[in-house]
């Protein structure tokens, strides 16, 4: 029998693969395919797991944030509220699909490196709790915009700490080359609190990082937390001013393979929380409000992608096309960065994974592969396919190229499932033209 990775995922009587409980192939014949199926018992969990890791590591105001870019639409945000979570919205558009689902404003954290003047009107008039502020532009416009508005805006500063996380060292030159944040190594980080420090509409709590994403340890999350503390007292000795938030970002991986780690997350948080502590001891450093904020590890595992099978070709002497209905507009990410997926077929999963397969898209460009070199079972027109672990970053980045409508997307609960997200009709693709 083959690993299926994760615990929502089984085989019922039929030999058919099930996801909460419900079938797949049902789902298929009932919503269609290319299909999202998202287990929510799997999301609920994850955020359960972070929330209590959180509280019992970090103390009662730990706030674990839903890092919302992952996989947004409205009822996510009713679930992360329901789950007692706050968000990460990076965009007008994620601000205000939180707002239609009554995300609760203040447990928000408005992040982005372009701010525009209308997304951060958008966000002070919805009362978003905390502008994460990236740079010396964004903080002018902010002062002015809320001065406007008689507001004292609650921040957070984005600072950038020079950590690679896939070497686990911190590097001056490299990751301090970002877009993202006010760099420690060159001064700017110092400047900005300063400046900060000295606006009316402006009220710093304290600083935020994110090293990356896709990390299975902990060590460089560790050495993002010593430099960000080295950076707390720094900024308190040359200004008297003590953080006390520190937001950690993202960043902890999932598997996506049978060869991927497993992450064992409350024990990742706990081991955080030991290294975080001691950290602060040594440096005299009074333990600040610490902030989580995972997107993928929070929902990746519980989604997958339901696929028909079109055309099987194959080459002799070079590989084997298995055709589907999706590919790179539903997940583009192995276009984007070869990442690597597990593909079964979905009404024999139990069949051995005798070939290799390279799994093409219907889209017109070579590029449009959901994998290469993918184990699969024997293969033909009108199988369904999955694909697992397409939770994150696969219907958020999805697209419309050549006209191909984005899927539904359906939550599965105690073996029941429910639209979520319509399917996008051809209607729906010429609704904006003229
Ligand atoms: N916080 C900030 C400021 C971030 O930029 C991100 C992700 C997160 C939190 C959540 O990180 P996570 O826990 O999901 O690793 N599209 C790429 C991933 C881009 C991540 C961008 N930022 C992918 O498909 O792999």
């Amino acid at each position: 029998m083959m690993n299926l990775l994760y615990d929502h995922l089984a085989v019922n009587q039929k030999g058919h693969l099930t996801i909460g409980g419900a079938d797949t192939v049902d789902l298929a014949g009932t919503f269609g395919t290319p299909l999202y199926v998202m287990d929510e018992a799997a999301v609920r969990t994850m955020c359960r797991t972070y929330r209590q890791a959180a509280l019992a590591n970090f103390g009662p105001d730990a706030l674990p944030l839903y890092a919302s870019k992952a996989l947004c639409f409205t009822e996510m945000y009713r679930i992360a509220a329901e789950e007692g979570m706050g968000v990460d919205c990076v965009s007008g558009g994620e601000l205000y699909t939180a707002r239609h689902a009554g995300f609760p404003a203040e447990r928000i954290y408005f992040h982005g490196n372009n701010k525009t003047d209308r997304d951060i009107v958008d966000a002070l008039d919805m009362g978003v709790g905390t502008f994460v502020v990236d740079n010396t532009d964004e903080l002018y416009a902010l002062d002015r915009l809320a001065g406007e508005r008689n507001i004292r805006q609650r921040i957070l500063l984005r600072i950038t700490p020079g950590i690679d996380p896939h070497t686990h060292k911190a590097i001056s030159t490299g990751r301090v080359d970002s877009k993202f944040g006010s760099p420690i190594a060159t001064g700017q980080a110092l400047d900005i609190v300063r400046l900060a420090l000295s606006l009316p509409h402006i009220n710093l709590h304290g600083f935020h990082c994110h090293i990356g994403s896709q990390i299975f340890d902990i060590d460089p999350f560790v050495d993002a937390a010593r430099i960000m503390v080295d950076f707390i007292a720094t900024v308190r000795d040359e200004t008297g001013f003590t953080a006390s938030e520190l937001n950690l970002g993202g960043g902890l991986g999932v598997p996506y393979t049978e060869f991927d780690r497993k992450v064992d997350y409350a024990a990742a948080i706990r081991d955080m929380a030991t290294a975080i502590r001691t950290i602060c001891e040594e440096r005299k450093v009074g333990m600040p409000r610490i902030i989580l904020e995972p997107g993928r590890s929070l929902v990746a595992a519980a989604g997958i992608t339901l696929y028909t099978v079109g055309s099987v070709k194959t080459i002799p002497g070079f590989r084997t096309y298995v055709s589907v209905d999706g590919g790179m507009p539903d997940n583009p990410r192995y276009a984007l960065y070869q990442s690597q997926y597990t593909a079964l077929i979905a009404n024999r999963p139990d069949a051995p994974r005798t070939e290799r397969v390279t799994l093409a898209g219907r889209c017109c460009e070579s590029g449009d592969l959901v994998g290469e070199d993918m184990p699969l079972q024997q293969a033909s027109r009108g199988d369904i396919l999955a694909v697992l672990t397409t939770g994150a970053y696969n219907y958020s980045m999805a697209s419309n190229y050549n006209r191909i409508p984005r899927p539904a997307v359906v939550l599965v609960k105690d073996g029941t499932p429910r639209l979520a997200v319509r399917r996008e009709s051809y209607e729906d693709l010429v609704r904006n033209d003229l």
